[in-house]
């Protein structure tokens, strides 16, 4: 699936009108692993919310080959989401109620197919190594673990597109390696696409493509 971004704005009012994405213009290939770098507030996260349909762009156009996101109906959105998109969101969002395995299968409930879902929930634990926190509650966890939580759950439907923001930014060294080996695998292996939204220049190494935001403008290469 190629993604294609074009003539993208986002206004906010404050005290005034500015523009949090500022004519974004971006395409992304099949299997690309970019990561997009920029000072805080320069509009990654607001980028990637409109990517997945979370969120609405004050105009232009999200392709995905050929078909605008934006034009879709909140349900239909939705259901795209859940099909071709893994999303691992800045501030980890997980449902207090349900063990950690429930939590990563979570987006298979929703859909239809007829995978073995707590197989996949398990291979999923045990790629991340967090197979011993199957039945755990995410207020037993630390800030690391439910991230890991997170990412199995972005990758729980085997999405065409993974959207990571800040994935890394609550683990440790040798944890960041471990999650952005995983990523890269699954780019590698399913053709998934990665677009990967970052302040830690670790996650630069494994990107086919950087590019820079700053003001809401984007640019290709490290500008930072
Ligand atoms: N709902 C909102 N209303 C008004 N302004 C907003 C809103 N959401 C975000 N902003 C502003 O838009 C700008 C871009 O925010 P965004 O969260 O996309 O930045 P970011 O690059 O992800 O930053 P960080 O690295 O801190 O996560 C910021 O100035 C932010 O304060
Ligand atoms: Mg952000």
């Amino acid at each position: 699936m190629v993604l294609k971004i074009e003539n993208l704005y986002k206004k906010y009012i404050r005290k005034n009108e500015f523009n949090a994405l500022d004519d974004v213009n971006l395409e992304v290939l099949e299997g690309e692993f970019i990561c997009i770098v920029g000072k805080s507030g320069s509009g990654k996260s607001t980028l990637l919310n409109i990517i997945s349909g979370i969120l609405s762009p004050s105009s232009g156009k999200v392709l995905y080959d050929d078909k605008d996101i934006t034009k879709l109906t909140d349900d239909e959105k939705s259901l795209f989401r859940n099909q071709k998109i893994g999303f691992i969101p800045q501030s980890t969002v997980t449902l207090s109620t349900l063990n950690v395995l429930d939590n990563i299968c979570l987006p298979s409930f929703l859909g239809k197919n007829q995978i073995d879902k707590k197989g996949r929930g398990m291979y999923l634990l045990h790629e991340l190594g967090i197979e011993n926190l199957e039945n755990s509650y995410p207020k037993e966890l630390s800030g690391g673990e439910l991230k890991r939580v997170t990412i199995a759950r972005a990758l729980m439907n085997e999405p065409k597109i993974i959207l990571a923001d800040e994935p890394t930014s609550d683990l440790d060294v040798q944890n960041t390696k471990y999650v952005l080996d995983i990523l890269k695998k699954v780019s590698k292996e399913q053709n998934t696409t990665v677009i990967l939204a970052t302040h830690d220049m670790a996650c630069l190494d494994y990107a086919d493509k950087i590019y820079t935001m700053e003001s809401g403008k984007i640019t290709e290469g490290k500008n930072i």
